[in-house]
C-alpha cells in the first residue's frame, strides 16, 4: 500500500489557499521504532490555525501538512496501544502516519485511545475535542455566564461555534448567534437552540443584530473580527466579557495593522468606557487543567441531548485543500472534516 500525502509547497504569502501552494505525493508506509505505533488516519480535522501555521512559516517547506486525526493502529511497538485500537492523534494530511510520545506547541494533546461507545470517533476532532474544549474554556471558564445574561456568538454553526452557543444557553444565556448563510441561520435557531441568529451578509445586519439584543451583550464570543466586531462594539454592556478566541475575517489580510492588534485599537475607547473584560483565549493553555473535567461534562451534555453538533464530511484525502479552502471563506457547514478512510 502507499501513503498519498499533502505536503507544504510553498510559504503561502498572502490571501486563500491556491492551488500551489500543496504537492499530493506518495510515500511508503512507515514503520514504527520502539514505543511509536503507526496508524492509518480515517478523520482529519482541518482548522483554520492550520492556515496561520503555513504562513507564518511554522509549517516547513516539504513537510507533510500538520492536522490532528483520528486513526486505527495497524502496528504497534507501544504497550499503550493495540493493533486495531482507535485513538485521537496528529498524523497530519497522510494516509497513515507515526505516533510516539512526542509533543510540541501544535500537538499538545497527547494521542489517546478512543471509545466508540461513548460517542462517535469523529467526535474527537470536534465536540468532545479541541473544538469543544475551545468553546468550554471561552464561555464557561473566561466568561462565567450568569443566567438570563445575553450571549453573542459568532460563526455560530462553525466548529467552535456550534459548542460555544450550546454551552451559553445550558448555563442559562439568552444566545444570539451570528452566521454567514440564511441557512446557518435557521440550522442555529431550529437545530442547535440558540435563541436568535443573524446573517452577517444582511443589508441590515446592524439595526438586525441591535433588536436581538435588547438588553445589550454580556459576553461575545469573537471567532471572526472585522464587520462583525463593528456591530457588536455599541452594544457592549458594562462589565461584559469577551473571549477572543479567532479572527478568522484577518487571516488571509496582508495588512501587517490587521488582526489582534487593529482589533485591540478599535475596541480599546469602548473597552475602557464600559469595563470590558477580554479574555486572550488559547486552548492549549485549558488542556493540562481542564481536559478530563471538560471531556465529563461534555460527554453528559451530549448524552443527555443538550449538545447537537454538525460536520461537514469531506469524502477523500485528495479534497483536503478544497476543503480547506471552502472553511477558511466561510463555505462550510458545521465542523470540517476529511474522511481519508472507512470506520
Ligand atoms: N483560540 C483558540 O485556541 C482557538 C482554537 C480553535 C479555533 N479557534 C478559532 O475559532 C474560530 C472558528 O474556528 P472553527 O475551526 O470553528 O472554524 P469554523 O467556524 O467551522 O469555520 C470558519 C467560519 O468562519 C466564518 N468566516 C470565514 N470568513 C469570515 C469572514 N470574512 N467574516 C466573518 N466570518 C467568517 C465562516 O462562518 P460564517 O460564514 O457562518 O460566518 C466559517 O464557517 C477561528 O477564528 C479559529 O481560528 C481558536
Amino acid at each position: 500500500m502507499i501513503n498519498h500525502q499533502w505536503k507544504l509547497a510553498r510559504t503561502p504569502q498572502k490571501g486563500w489557499p491556491t492551488d500551489g501552494d500543496f504537492i499530493f505525493s506518495e510515500a511508503l508506509i512507515p514503520e514504527p521504532a520502539h514505543m511509536q505505533l503507526c496508524a492509518n488516519t480515517i478523520y482529519l480535522s482541518l482548522d483554520p490555525y492550520q492556515w496561520g501555521r503555513r504562513r507564518s512559516g511554522t509549517e516547513a517547506i516539504g513537510e507533510v501538512c500538520h492536522g490532528r486525526t483520528v486513526s486505527r493502529v495497524i502496528t504497534s511497538r507501544h504497550p499503550q496501544y493495540a493493533e486495531g485500537d482507535l485513538i485521537f492523534n496528529t498524523s497530519g494530511w497522510q494516509d497513515f502516519g507515526l505516533v510516539g510520545d512526542d509533543i510540541s506547541c501544535f500537538n499538545y494533546m497527547f494521542p489517546r485511545v478512543l471509545d466508540p461507545g461513548l460517542a462517535p470517533v469523529s467526535t474527537a476532532i470536534g465536540v468532545l475535542g479541541m473544538l469543544g474544549l475551545t468553546a468550554y474554556a471561552g464561555v464557561y471558564l473566561q466568561c462565567q455566564p450568569r443566567a438570563g445574561e445575553t450571549a453573542v456568538i459568532s460563526a455560530a454553526s462553525g466548529g467552535v461555534g456550534q459548542n460555544a452557543g450550546q454551552i451559553a444557553k445550558i448555563k442559562g444565556c439568552r444566545v444570539v448567534g451570528i452566521a454567514g448563510t440564511d441557512e446557518k441561520c435557521r440550522f442555529v435557531v431550529d437545530e442547535l437552540g440558540f435563541d436568535a441568529c443573524l446573517n452577517r451578509r444582511s443589508p441590515d445586519f446592524q439595526a438586525e443584530l441591535t433588536a436581538a439584543c435588547p438588553d445589550g451583550i454580556d459576553i461575545y464570543f469573537e471567532n471572526v473580527g472585522g464587520p462583525v466586531f463593528d456591530a457588536i462594539l455599541p452594544l457592549l454592556n458594562k462589565a461584559s466579557r469577551i473571549a477572543l478566541c479567532g479572527l478568522i475575517s484577518q487571516y488571509g489580510n496582508d495588512d501587517p495593522a490587521s488582526g489582534h492588534e487593529i482589533w485591540r485599537r478599535s475596541g480599546a475607547a469602548t473597552f475602557t468606557k464600559q469595563n470590558v473584560i477580554v479574555h486572550s483565549l488559547f486552548v492549549g493553555n485549558f488542556v493540562a487543567e481542564y481536559q478530563d473535567q471538560f471531556l465529563q461534562e461534555m460527554s453528559a451534555w451530549l448524552r443527555d441531548g443538550l449538545i447537537h453538533y454538525k460536520e461537514d464530511i469531506w469524502q477523500g484525502l485528495e479534497h483536503a485543500p478544497e476543503a480547506f479552502s471552502a472553511m477558511l471563506k466561510g463555505d462550510n457547514f458545521g465542523k470540517t472534516i476529511v474522511q481519508v478512510s472507512a470506520l
